[in-house]
C-alpha cells in the first residue's frame, strides 16, 4: 500500500479491484461506441484491426498504467514521480488525467443521459406499439431538444458525483461486483434474440467477412482510438485505480482478463446491433451515434412484441444495466480529476467531486446542444460532441499511451518495472520479455507511424 492511501481506499479483494477496472473499461464504449465506429468504418476489417490493437497496444499500456499506479500508490502525479526514481519533471504527466477527466466525462455523460432517458421511457412503457420509423423520429426529437437531454445528463453527472464522493470501496467495488455478471447475462440473451431475427445473416456477414479494400488511414486511426477508449487507457485513469491495488495482484494476468472481458462485451454488442440493423427496414449501419439508441428498442419490440410484459421487463432491466455500466465508467472519469484535486490541493473529496462535476455539466451542455441548437457551431468541421470525442479518443489517448510507453520503456529503471510485473519475483511472468519489447519498441513506433500516416508524412495507406 502506498503512502497517503488510507486502508479504506484499498480495494478489499483481488476480485473487487479487477472488477472495478473492468467496470471502468466496460461501458458505453463497448455497447454504444463500438457498434457506432464499426458501422461507420465498414465492419469486419475494422474489427480485426481493433482486436490487434487491443492485444498489442491497449492491453500492454493498461498493464503499464497498473504498474505505474500501484508502484506510486498515492495519486497519479506522485505515481509518475516515484516510478521515475524521484524526477519531479515527470509529475506533469499526472496532469493528463486531470484535464482529460473533464473532457471525456462531459460528452460521455450526454450519451449516458440518453441511456437514462431510455430507462425512464422503458419504465413508463413508452416503447410499446411503436414502429421503427417512430423510434427514429423520437430519438431525433429527443436528442436535439435544448432541455430534455441536458436534464438527463445532469442527473447522470450528479449520480457519478455521489458515488465518487462516497469513496472508492463502498461506491465502486460494490456496484461492479453485482452489475458486471448480470449485464453479461442479459447481453448473451439479446444476442440470441437478435441473430434469430429474419435477415440477420447480412449483419453477420458485415461483422465477420472483412473487406480490406475499405481500410484507409482513418479506419486505422479509428480502430486505435476505439481500442484505447474501450479499455480506458492512455489517460492515466487506470493509474488512478491502480493506486488502490493490493501488492499481490498479478498485473499482467489481470490486465489480460480485463481486456478479454472488454473485447468480448464489445463483440457481443456488435452481435446484437448489426443483425438487427439489417433485419429492420429503414436502418443503416453507418447511422452514427444514434444507431444503438434506434436499434435496441426495435429489437425489444420485434422479439418480445407478442408478449408485452416480457418486452417491458426486458427492456427496463437492460437499460438499467446499461446505465449502471455507464456509471462505473463515468465514476472512473470523475475520479481521475477529483483524486488529483483532493490529493494536491487538499480539497475534501466530496468538494473536489462537486467542483469537477459543475464544469462537466457546463461542457456537457454544449456537447448536447451540438445535436440541436448548436449544430452549426463547428471546430475543424466537427460539432462540440464530435470534437470532444475526436480529441479524447483519437488524439489524447493514443498520445498519452505513447508517452507512457516512452516513460516505462526508456525512463523507468528496468528493475522497478520487472519488480512490479513479477511482484518482486514472487510470480512467474514468462511473457515479461515480450511485454518489455512491446512497451519499448513496438507500441511507440506503431502509434507514431499511425499518426505520421494520418498527417500525411508517409503514404502507407490511402487517406480516408
Ligand atoms: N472505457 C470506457 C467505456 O468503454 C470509457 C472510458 C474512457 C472510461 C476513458 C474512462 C476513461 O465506456
Amino acid at each position: 500500500m502506498g503512502k497517503g492511501v488510507s486502508n479504506k481506499n484499498v480495494f478489499a479483494s483481488k476480485v473487487g479491484a479487477v472488477l472495478a477496472a473492468a467496470g471502468s473499461a466496460v461501458g458505453l464504449g463497448n455497447i454504444w461506441r463500438f457498434p457506432t465506429e464499426t458501422g461507420t468504418n465498414g465492419g469486419a476489417a475494422f474489427i480485426l484491426i481493433y482486436i490487434l490493437f487491443m492485444l498489442l497496444l491497449a492491453m500492454p499500456i493498461m498493464v503499464a498504467e497498473f504498474a505505474i499506479g500501484r508502484h506510486g500508490g498515492h495519486d497519479v502525479t506522485h505515481a509518475f514521480e516515484k516510478m521515475s526514481g524521484g524526477r519531479r519533471a515527470w509529475r506533469w504527466m499526472g496532469l493528463l488525467p486531470v484535464v482529460c477527466g473533464f473532457l471525456v466525462l462531459s460528452y460521455y455523460a450526454v450519451v449516458a443521459g440518453w441511456a437514462l432517458y431510455y430507462t425512464y421511457e422503458a419504465f413508463i412503457d413508452g416503447f410499446s406499439g411503436k414502429t421503427p420509423e417512430m423510434f427514429t423520429a423520437d430519438f431525433v426529437t429527443f436528442s436535439s431538444d435544448s432541455f430534455k437531454p441536458v436534464f438527463w445528463m445532469v442527473i447522470v453527472i450528479a449520480m457519478t458525483c455521489g458515488i465518487v464522493a462516497l469513496g472508492v470501496r463502498r461506491g465502486i467495488e460494490r456496484g461492479a461486483k453485482i452489475m458486471m455478471p448480470l449485464l453479461f447475462l442479459f447481453i448473451l440473451v439479446l444476442v440470441g434474440c437478435s441473430i434469430s431475427l429474419p435477415g440477420a445473416s447480412k449483419g453477420l456477414t458485415f461483422l465477420f467477412k472483412p473487406d480490406f479494400s475499405k481500410v484507409t488511414s482513418s479506419v486505422i486511426l479509428s480502430a486505435m482510438g476505439q481500442a484505447f477508449f474501450s479499455l480506458s487507457v492512455g489517460l492515466g485513469c487506470l493509474c488512478t485505480y491502480a493506486c488502490y491495488f493490493r501488492k499481490d495482484i498479478d498485473l499482467m494476468k489481470d490486465g489480460f482478463s480485463v481486456a478479454s472481458i472488454d473485447t468480448l462485451v464489445a463483440l457481443l454488442s456488435g452481435l446484437i446491433i448489426f443483425p438487427a440493423v439489417y433485419s429492420i427496414s429503414g436502418l443503416q449501419p453507418d447511422a452514427g451515434p444514434s444507431l444503438v439508441f434506434i436499434t435496441l428498442p426495435n429489437v425489444f419490440q420485434q422479439v418480445f412484441g407478442n408478449i408485452p410484459w416480457l418486452a417491458y421487463l426486458f427492456s427496463l432491466i437492460f437499460y438499467l444495466l446499461l446505465v449502471m455500466a455507464a456509471l462505473t465508467s463515468s465514476v472512473s472519469m470523475l475520479e481521475m480529476s477529483a483524486a488529483y484535486f483532493h490529493a494536491n490541493l487538499r480539497i475534501p473529496r466530496p468538494l473536489a467531486a462537486v467542483l469537477v462535476s459543475v464544469v462537466c455539466v457546463l461542457l456537457g451542455t454544449f456537447c448536447s446542444w451540438s445535436f440541436g441548437d448548436w449544430k452549426d457551431v463547428t471546430f475543424f468541421g466537427m460539432g462540440f460532441f464530435d470534437f470532444f470525442d475526436f480529441l479524447v479518443a483519437k488524439l489524447i489517448m493514443p498520445i498519452g499511451g505513447f508517452l507512457m510507453c516512452v516513460f516505462l520503456g526508456w525512463v523507468v529503471d528496468e528493475k522497478v518495472l520487472h519488480a512490479e510485473i513479477t511482484n518482486h519475483g514472487t510470480i512467474n511472468s514468462p511473457f515479461y520479455p515480450v511485454y518489455r519489447f512491446i512497451i519499448r519498441y513496438f507500441a511507440p513506433i506503431c502509434i507514431f507511424l499511425i499518426f505520421a500516416n494520418e498527417l500525411g508524412l508517409f503514404d502507407l495507406l490511402p487517406k480516408g
